[in-house]
């Protein structure tokens, strides 16, 4: 059984959650889903970024402890991801012993290996982003962060370096041979272009952090320095791993980020790896297979931020989940978001339109309109498909087959859009045969339930499609269609699921005929806008 590990970035702790986060983890849901539904055993992580100076900032405002801070925090972040129906396999605060050992383990291994010494940094530094900007970038920026507008801090410290610049032809060759696979393909061409520009050694401890506090993890033997907080934080994808029953998962196949933290990610991460891979027991740590660079969500044409203190909040996201339920805002994030180059709008107009046009319509009204004639002419049982209709059983195989090819690709949006597509076969193979006017001859009735079997069939294959991104309605759809036992298989613990093996559910000839169809409440009643 293959193997497929999929990661989000680890969230800074100093505030609550917000729609950025949640974007970005519910995508790495929806990719684990698709990967658990197509049988391989998946690996899920998420967690937290605790060891940034502006967590201890942060916890000072509010007169409290660092850690205390970082615990509520991190609770809040695992609740909101359990409420918004994620299913990360493990959730890693960076602030855990298991964590901090490891990463103490991979510094002191690179500082006997010699891609690591001491030197001296004096240079810009975005306090906010954590990170160091090169003065020719600084001067461009006019000494401001990009992302918050913030002054630059000029920092004068003893460093710990590690030797990025010997990395530049290997990085260059990973990445432009697709070992490592940067997406989207714009971003590639970014970082290609900056390592061409080259690279200069980056620091990977700091000394002036939290000077004296127990925040952070101590550089092993020098512990007056502390592991720079990006060095620590990407450590996360490897140190959860790294555990006999885990490694099986190495290397990540996709390490979801956003399009600001980039450069660490497809440059500075894969270095580092390959430096720990040429010491002995390391082999094993290469780079990972590829990273996937979102853009950002924007709000009605405006970019979000803090101090414009319009960021979408979870309470906000709540407010959706409450009017139009969980799985229509998974739907929306997913097939509206900004997972390509392009950042999207979160706009109520679009979502309503998205819910209304393809929940509601498409999808509702679709599968209300064959589980009712299944009601009205043959009592509720599923009825036997004595003509076959090969056009419409080709359409689906084709569509399950595209929807795969999207979804290992990452197009999420096409790979939804694939299942809409049947959808939209099966209404037009039904305006087509028209079995409601066939019903009123009752010589025609095994034709109705030939067409019938055909148009329900089409649709739990659709729904099976559906289901990484919307979990629940599916589910609530296939126990109408009389189908328990698919629910409870595809609905399993990870762990029973990797043993199981779910694709035959994308097989045509899976309904039973003869299984009881319920009629109910529309699965996304039609939103009325009350102007
Ligand atoms: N702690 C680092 C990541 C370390 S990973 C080894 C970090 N944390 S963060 O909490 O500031 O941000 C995490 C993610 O949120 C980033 O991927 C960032 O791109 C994303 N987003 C922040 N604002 C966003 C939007 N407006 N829209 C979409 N994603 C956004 O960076």
């Amino acid at each position: 059984m293959p193997q497929f590990y999929v990661t989000t970035p680890i969230y800074y702790v100093n505030d609550v959650p917000h729609i950025g986060h949640l974007y970005t983890t519910t995508v790495a849901d929806v990719v684990a889903r698709m990967r658990r539904l197509h049988g391989a055993d998946v690996f899920f992580l998420t967690g937290t970024d605790e060891h940034a100076a502006k967590v201890v900032d942060a916890a000072k405002e509010r007169g409290l402890g660092t850690g205390e801070w970082a615990d509520r925090n991190a609770a809040a972040f695992q609740s909101c991801f359990a409420e918004f129906g994620i299913q990360n396999d493990d959730f890693v605060r960076t602030s855990q012993e298991r964590h901090k050992v490891k990463v103490a383990e991979y510094v002191s291994r690179l500082l006997a290996s010699g891609d690591v010494y001491l030197g001296d940094y004096e240079g810009w530094y975005d306090a906010g982003q954590e990170e160091y900007v090169p003065d020719t970038k600084a001067r461009e920026l006019d000494y401001r962060s990009p992302i918050n507008k913030k002054p630059l801090v000029r920092k004068r410290e003893q460093n710990f370096f590690f030797k990025l610049a010997s990395y530049a032809a290997q990085l260059t060759e990973l990445i432009e041979t697709g070992q490592l696979s940067i997406q989207p393909v714009g971003r590639k061409q970014e970082v290609l272009a900056r390592i061409r520009d080259g690279l200069k050694d980056v620091p990977i401890s700091r000394t002036s952090v939290d000077a004296g506090s127990e925040w952070g993890i101590a550089v092993p033997g020098h512990e007056q320095h502390t592991i720079y907080v990006w060095i620590d934080a990407l450590f996360n994808y490897l140190s959860i791993v790294d555990t006999p029953e885990r490694r099986r998962y190495w290397p990540a196949d996709v390490h979801l980020v956003g399009k600001d933290i980039l450069w660490f990610h497809a440059v500075i991460w894969p270095a580092l790896l390959l430096a720990l891979r040429k010491l002995p027991g390391c082999e094993w740590m290469g780079p990972p297979r590829s990273i996937h660079a979102h853009a950002f969500w924007i709000r009605e044409g405006e970019k979000m931020s803090k101090s414009m203190g319009n960021f979408v909040d979870i309470e906000e996201l709540r407010r959706y989940t409450a009017e139009f339920g969980l799985d229509a805002l998974r739907y929306y994030l997913i097939t509206q978001g900004p997972l390509g180059a392009a950042d999207a709008d979160f706009a109520r107009q679009r979502f309503i339109e998205a819910y209304n046009g393809d929940l509601a319509n498409t999808l509702g009204n679709g599968f209300s309109r064959v589980s009712n004639m299944i009601n009205r002419y043959f009592a509720g049982q599923v009825p036997p498909p004595a003509t076959a209709f090969p056009a419409l059983q080709a359409a689906a195989a084709e569509h399950v087959a595209r929807a795969g090819e999207h979804g290992a690709a990452l197009r999420l949006d096409a790979m939804v859009g694939s299942a809409f597509e049947l959808l939209r076969a099966v209404d037009g193979f039904i305006q087509e045969t028209e079995p409601f006017k066939l019903a009123k001859q009752p010589e025609q009735l095994s034709q109705v339930g030939s067409i019938l079997y055909h148009a329900a069939e089409a649709i739990r294959i659709a729904s099976v499609l559906l289901a990484p991104v919307m979990p629940r309605s599916m589910a609530a759809l296939w126990q109408r269609l009389g189908l328990a036992e698919m629910a409870a298989e595809l609905d399993r613990s990870p762990e029973a699921l990797s043993r199981g093996g779910v694709e035959r559910w994308l097989r045509w000839g899976q309904l039973p005929v003869g299984s009881p169809v319920q009629q109910g409440d529309p699965l996304f009643p039609r939103f009325k806008s009350a102007s």
